[in-house]
């Protein structure tokens, strides 16, 4: 098969883990007789300093135009005083909203050989950590009405956190339908004792229910769910929520895993042209320095190969690599203990690729 990839290269350490993905995903290709054509879209801080603008029509177009989307990560200090439609975070919320990517798919696995790695006790590890937060991707506060005006003499600042029925159906779909896939129960998380846009989320999804009686769904509360992330992350397979709380959620739920360098995520709307990202950020401090962890945009890679390409064994075979690598001991340094080899970024994706 052949495949067009738009690469956003981004910023930070973005540059170094995205040509580990390209040299994985290029070995896939050798090995199982495809063809990946690559296309560039900059997007973010690069574009800022190109085209004065964080995401300029042509990087949309080309994104638009291609089978998928792998993007690093965005921003950094350099871009921190530009003004707010410019800032590099502006085109990625554009590009989410441009390409109607309202499913952001962020699983939370604990990696066999990383238990060390979380900052939970053992014993609440050792009950296993294996979910995914399904955040809605384009509504909510981040796309409401920002305004910042007078008021009594003073400044005062509101953003609009709404939502309508449509958007609520089609986000509670996705996750009973990846919880048909795993173990069948969906948690949905919401504020609905205080928020009347949670209280219509709460109305959709548990009418949406209806249509998965094999699943089993559960409420709860954006507070209690922090909470129980830390207390109990055993009891949850799907978390469906709105994009504000996802956000803060899904940080969290990869701190837990202990490697928020090695999760991966999807963002997918109607069609199968889906954006593949690592959760982590640019990492401006270490860029440069081949410190990174390519895991985490590696494993994107083959999220995408599965979820927009279906090409299940394709990408197994990256998943499987990495685990060997893993159980071989290397780690690099956000992950390194004891006992370990250490390897810097490209020597990890060189591993992967050799394992594959
Ligand atoms: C994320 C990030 C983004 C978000 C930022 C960079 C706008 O935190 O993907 O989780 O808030 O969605
Ligand atoms: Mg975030």
């Amino acid at each position: 098969m052949t495949k067009n990839i738009a690469i956003i290269r981004g910023d930070g350490i973005g540059p170094e883990i995205i040509a580990e993905a390209i040299a994985v995903l290029d070995k896939v290709a050798e090995k199982f007789g495809h063809t990946f054509n690559y296309k560039e879209a900059p997007m973010g801080g690069e574009a800022i300093d190109k085209f004065d603008d964080p995401l300029p029509q042509s990087s949309l177009d080309t994104c638009l135009a291609s089978d998928s989307v792998l993007l690093s990560a965005v921003g950094g200090p350099k871009w921190d005083s530009v003004a707010k439609e410019k800032r590099p975070e502006r085109g990625l919320l554009r590009l989410r909203a441009g390409m109607g990517l309202y499913a952001n798919v962020r699983p939370a696995t604990l990696f066999d050989e990383l238990r060390d790695a979380s900052p939970l006790k053992p014993s609440i590890v050792d009950k296993g950590i294996d979910f995914v937060v399904v955040r809605e991707l384009i509504g909510g506060a981040y796309f409401g009405e920002h305004k910042t005006e007078q008021r009594d003499g003073e400044d005062y600042a509101s953003d609009i956190m709404g939502y309508s029925e449509h958007e609520i159906e089609r986000i509670a779909h996705v996750a009973f339908q990846t919880a048909q896939k795993r173990r069948k129960a969906v948690c949905s998380v919401d504020k609905a004792n205080v928020l009347d846009s949670s209280k219509l989320w709460r109305r959709v999804v548990t009418k949406v229910a209806e249509s998965y009686p094999d699943v089993i769904l559960s409420h709860m509360y954006v507070d209690n769910c922090a909470m129980q992330l830390v207390r109990n992350p055993a009891q949850f397979d799907v978390i469906v929520t709105e994009n504000l709380f996802g956000d803060i959620l899904s940080d969290e739920a990869s701190m837990i895993t202990g490697s928020i360098g090695m999760i991966p995520s999807s963002s997918l709307g109607k069609g199968s042209c889906g954006l593949y990202e690592p959760i982590h950020g640019s990492a401006p401090d270490i860029a440069g320095t081949n410190a990174a962890n390519p895991i985490g945009m590696i494993l994107s890679a083959a999220m995408m190969l599965r979820y927009s390409f279906d090409m299940p064994e394709e990408a197994d075979s990256i998943e499987k690599a990495v685990d060997a690598v893993l159980k071989a001991g290397y780690r690099t340094g956000d992950t390194m203990s004891a006992g370990k080899t250490q390897l810097g970024c490209h020597e990890t994706g060189k591993a992967i690729c050799d394992n594959i």
